[in-house]
């Protein structure tokens, strides 16, 4: 499907976004796993969500939807059923990650199966930590399907993430909550931390790496959760009021995870008007408003230590960065490659259609030159935070744009138009 934007001058109003994506798998994962009927509030409404209750169902889960508030049946410990069918992961690279850490702890055999693109993504990185602690997967190329066989005892790990990578560390998390003694991630740079925030889990610095840790005594209860709106989904608004004048924007009840944050540090630094109002803690995650008016920006050096904890906003931070004062560089960022498109090849891509120059490496690009409206349309890769990303741009040329495969904005945020029309002035 081609989506066609006008220009927008100007943003203006208030958005409430749904539940964070990272937390919403979370919740549900870690409320299928508690013995009983846990409550989620605010959970994402994206396709990508919606995989892993359908995975959870598949395992004998139970899951009940009304006014918006979903209620979990946890299995409780190795409580899982035998799945009937192969588990469809979709496009989720969350779901299919941290659904297999669990699965390497129950006694039945299952499969994992995804759709084209997370069927060309690395599933090497937690075969390997899983086959350390003793779990039976099958794979062929570190790729899906993932065949888990049960396994007569796992074992505790310590273990040291070669790729900076939350669902790695989390998978490890989610099969070490099965274990009676201590399994313990290390990091040296630390990826988002949701896992160990709703199990409460210690994360302790020690030197330069950070330890997150995790034993039986952890294993969930039953609760009540509420997830705070999407920090990821909120940069395409904000980038869109930083670069439209006389816009006011207000984001409210969002995550202020501080492993989440850095994306609006940048915009910040890069002269954004943004101030933050951190207004509370909700299971263990800060939350708050953001508040966002239009201004001039000129271009940062992004280091390379900061890139897992924007690793998702990349896309939309270009899209700031063409706009602003000096030229844009990116580099450090090879696992864009690897995400649910070729993030750096769909950006570059898009880029030299506006007529800009721009240079690929293999772990990122630079952006030089003058911005030419287009006629042709962007190209979303199918994936939706190129797709969002390609939208707002879009919205800030003299005579709008088009994004080709706009669908599957549905995988993150399908009310992104609704949202658009809402603050468009
Ligand atoms: C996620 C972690 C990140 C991120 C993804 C969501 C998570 O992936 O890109 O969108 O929920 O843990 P990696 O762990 O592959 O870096």
């Amino acid at each position: 499907m081609i989506q066609s934007f006008n220009k927008i001058d100007k943003v203006n109003g208030v958005l409430k976004l749904q539940g964070d994506k990272s937390i919403s798998h979370r919740a549900l994962l870690i409320s299928s796993l508690a013995n009983g009927k846990s409550i989620i509030k605010n959970l994402s409404d994206g396709d990508d969500v919606k995989s892993t209750i359908k995975c959870l169902n598949e395992l004998g889960v139970e899951t009940s939807l009304k006014d918006n508030i979903y209620t979990i049946s946890g299995r409780g410990f190795k409580g899982y059923k035998k799945p009937a069918r192969q588990l469809d992961a979709g496009n989720s690279g969350t779901t299919a990650r941290l659904l297999c850490g669990i699965l390497a702890s129950q006694n039945f055999e299952s499969v994992i199966t995804g759709d084209v693109s997370l069927s060309s993504r690395p599933m090497q990185r937690i075969i390997d930590p899983l086959s350390q602690m003793g779990a039976i997967i099958d794979s062929e190329n570190g790729k899906l399907p993932l065949k888990i066989f049960p396994s007569e005892k796992l074992q505790t790990i310590k273990y040291h993430l070669p790729v900076s990578s939350a669902q790695v560390k989390s998978a490890i998390l989610l099969a070490g909550l099965h274990l009676d003694e201590k399994t313990t991630v290390t990091e040296s740079v630390q990826t988002r931390n949701h896992t160990e925030n709703l199990l409460g889990l210690s994360i302790v610095r020690e030197g330069n790496n950070i330890l997150s840790s995790v034993s039986r005594n952890d294993y969930p209860v039953v609760k009540e959760y509420f997830i705070l709106g999407d920090i990821s989904s909120a940069m395409f608004f904000i980038v869109l009021a930083l670069l439209t004048n006389n816009s006011e924007l207000i984001i409210k009840d969002i995550s202020l995870n501080t492993t989440r944050i850095k994306c609006l540090s940048i915009l910040k630094s890069m002269g954004g008007k943004i101030q933050i109002d951190e207004r509370g803690v909700s299971n263990n995650e800060i939350f708050g408003d953001v508040f966002v008016k239009s201004g001039e920006l000129s271009n940062v050096h992004i280091n390379n230590e900061i890139i897992p904890l924007i690793i998702d906003e990349i896309p939309i931070l270009t899209i700031a960065g063409i706009f602003a004062e000096g030229n844009f560089e990116l580099r450090g960022a090879a696992e864009l490659r690897v995400k649910e498109s070729d993030r750096i090849n769909s950006v570059c891509n898009n880029l030299k259609k506006l007529g800009l120059k721009v240079t690929e490496f293999e772990d990122g690009f630079s952006v030089s030159g003058e911005i030419k409206q287009i006629s042709e349309p962007f190209d979303s890769f199918g994936d939706h935070r190129i797709a969002m990303a390609f939208a707002i741009l879009s919205c800030l040329l003299q005579e709008g744009g088009k994004v080709d495969g706009f669908e599957c904005v549905s995988v993150s945020n399908p009310d992104f138009m609704q949202q658009l029309k809402a603050v468009a002035d």
